[in-house]
């Protein structure tokens, strides 16, 4: 699971989670999943315990951002469920993401948020009261990360490349906010295709609604695979 595209499980509860996943029953390969909020919240740590037990990969994608202790003391209980990979907030700081490091444990990697896809330029410069650029942005938040010890960050892909050349290669760039051609666009502002993420730079993806949505999802998460190069 070297470049995983994580399928976002956006859903409500267990039930239509696990009737979309058993149509992906029939394929070689177990997709990797991304648990978000939504279900988390709806059906908690057994749930996320139920799918590592089926053999998925799980990225837990929780956004962490609190005081450092608590966020410390939140890896901590998570890194017991055997998660691959956690997110946290760039924005929360050294001191929060050294806590996050520190007691992650030896086989979660942990990802942090730079500045959402749903945010545009004039967003973040208006709510953070900044006249930085997103790239400026997202570079500065990727570095406060990078120096912490965190295994990679979350970004849109038009940033992936900068952060490869300003950072390094090996450091995890995984971007949300694609979408197939034709697809709409919904709530993100900054969307590209998994092929356009691929030649930016990006390491991973994280695909919903293009799936999730999708007529035929298996159809469109092996399109997805296709032009990822999987
Ligand atoms: O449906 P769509 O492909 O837009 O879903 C993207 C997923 O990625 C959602 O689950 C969202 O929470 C997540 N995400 C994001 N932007 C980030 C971090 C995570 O869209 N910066």
């Amino acid at each position: 699971m070297s470049r995983p595209v994580f399928i976002a499980l956006d859903f409500p509860d267990a039930k239509t989670t696990m009737s979309f996943l058993e149509k992906f029953n029939d394929l070689s390969e177990k997709p990797a999943l991304k648990v978000g909020m939504e279900l988390y919240y709806s059906e908690g740590a057994d749930f996320v315990r139920e799918l590592r037990k089926q053999g998925f990969t799980i990225f837990l994608d929780l956004k962490l951002y609190d005081i450092p202790t608590t966020v410390g003391h939140a890896v901590a209980s998570i890194a017991k469920l055997d998660v691959q990979y956690l997110t946290v907030h760039a924005i929360g700081g050294s001191v929060m993401l050294q806590q996050a490091v520190k007691n992650k444990g030896q086989k979660m990697k942990l990802l942090a948020v730079t500045q959402l896809t749903s945010f545009s330029e004039i967003d973040i410069q208006k709510t953070q009261l900044t006249t930085a650029t997103m790239q400026e942005s997202v570079l500065h938040l990727a570095d406060i990360a990078y120096q912490t010890g965190i295994d990679g960050t979350i970004s849109s892909a038009q940033e992936a490349e900068l952060i490869r050349q300003k950072i390094n290669d090996t450091f995890l760039r995984v971007t949300p906010g694609i979408r197939l051609t034709g697809d709409s666009a919904d709530d993100q502002a900054r969307i590209t295709t998994p092929l356009k993420a691929k030649q930016m730079g990006a390491t991973g993806l994280v695909v919903g609604r293009s799936i999730t949505k999708s007529d035929n999802p298996v159809q469109a998460y092996q399109r997805i695979l296709t032009e990822w190069g999987n």
